[in-house]
């Protein structure tokens, strides 16, 4: 862990990292185990990799917790979800403040069951002036939902005369949407071995390095985080621009 923290550069890391933990259930049968086991074992992975990125000074960390589209599994599955996010952020509210973390969601925040808006709620008030690492859970999310919301925000605005269609650009756009605090996430990772975004920040994603590892997300330590940090700092970020542009650049990449 040391010698591989020692490899990363800290002064060029992605100022947000999104991921989506996927592979509980897999992780969970593989044990003979019923999927839930997987949840619960996740939650180890998310307080270590929220240790190491508030260690290591990453300023946003996006979790894809609960997908809008995670209502369709069983009915068991999605209770014990929403019990087990409540009961972590019940128990781990203070050591996140003492960690100077700040609680975000994002997602259709009224959609989750009254407990849980009211625990997120508290955690949200309680770490609202911490000023470390942002912590950004996407719960009931749906990207294509949160681009409709903002299309439908921008609409109104137009109807009212209070914006001209022509006014509407990527900054203001990007303002209507859930992520409109945070800057674009510059590396997203999925665990698991699937290749796919699964409605995850479709629009914030544009220029994201995209990293996959086959690793089951209850597996999911920090040893691993740093080595996907490691491959994203190896990695050329060229905007469109060709490799020599990016060369001769006096500007740092970012
Ligand atoms: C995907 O694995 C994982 C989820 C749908 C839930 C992730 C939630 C946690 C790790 C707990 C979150 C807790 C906090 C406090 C953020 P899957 O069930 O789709 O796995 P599979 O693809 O193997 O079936």
């Amino acid at each position: 862990m040391t010698e591989l923290l020692a490899q990363v550069d800290l002064n060029r890391l992605p100022r947000h990292i999104a991921i989506i933990m996927d592979g509980n259930g897999r992780w969970a049968k593989e044990r003979g185990e019923d999927r839930v086991y997987g949840h619960y074992e996740g939650v180890v992975s998310v307080r270590e990799i929220v240790d190491i990125c508030g260690e290591i000074g990453i300023g946003h960390l996006t979790l894809y917790a609960f997908s809008a589209e995670n209502w369709n599994r069983p009915k068991a599955e999605v209770d014990a979800l929403m019990e087990l996010l409540v009961n972590t952020i019940r128990k781990e509210v203070n050591d996140l403040h003492k960690n100077n973390v700040k609680l975000h969601v994002i997602g259709d925040f009224a959609s989750l069951p009254p407990m849980a808006q009211k625990e997120m709620g508290e955690a949200m008030e309680i770490t609202a002036m911490n000023t470390g690492l942002n912590l950004i859970l996407a719960l009931s999310y749906s990207s294509r939902q949160e681009i409709v919301l903002a299309a439908r925000k921008l609409a109104d605005m137009v109807v009212t005369g209070t914006l001209q269609p022509q006014d509407i650009d990527e900054t203001l756009f990007t303002r209507c949407l859930d992520t409109a605090l945070f800057p674009d996430p510059e590396l997203m990772i999925r665990t698991s071995g699937e290749s796919r975004i699964s409605n995850f920040l479709l629009f914030q994603l544009a220029y994201a390095e995209l990293y996959f590892t086959p690793v089951h997300w209850p597996d999911f330590r920090k040893e691993h985080l740093l080595n996907a940090l490691l491959d994203y700092q190896g990695r050329e970020r060229r905007f469109g621009k060709t490799s020599e542009q990016i060369k001769n650049s006096t500007t740092p990449d970012v």
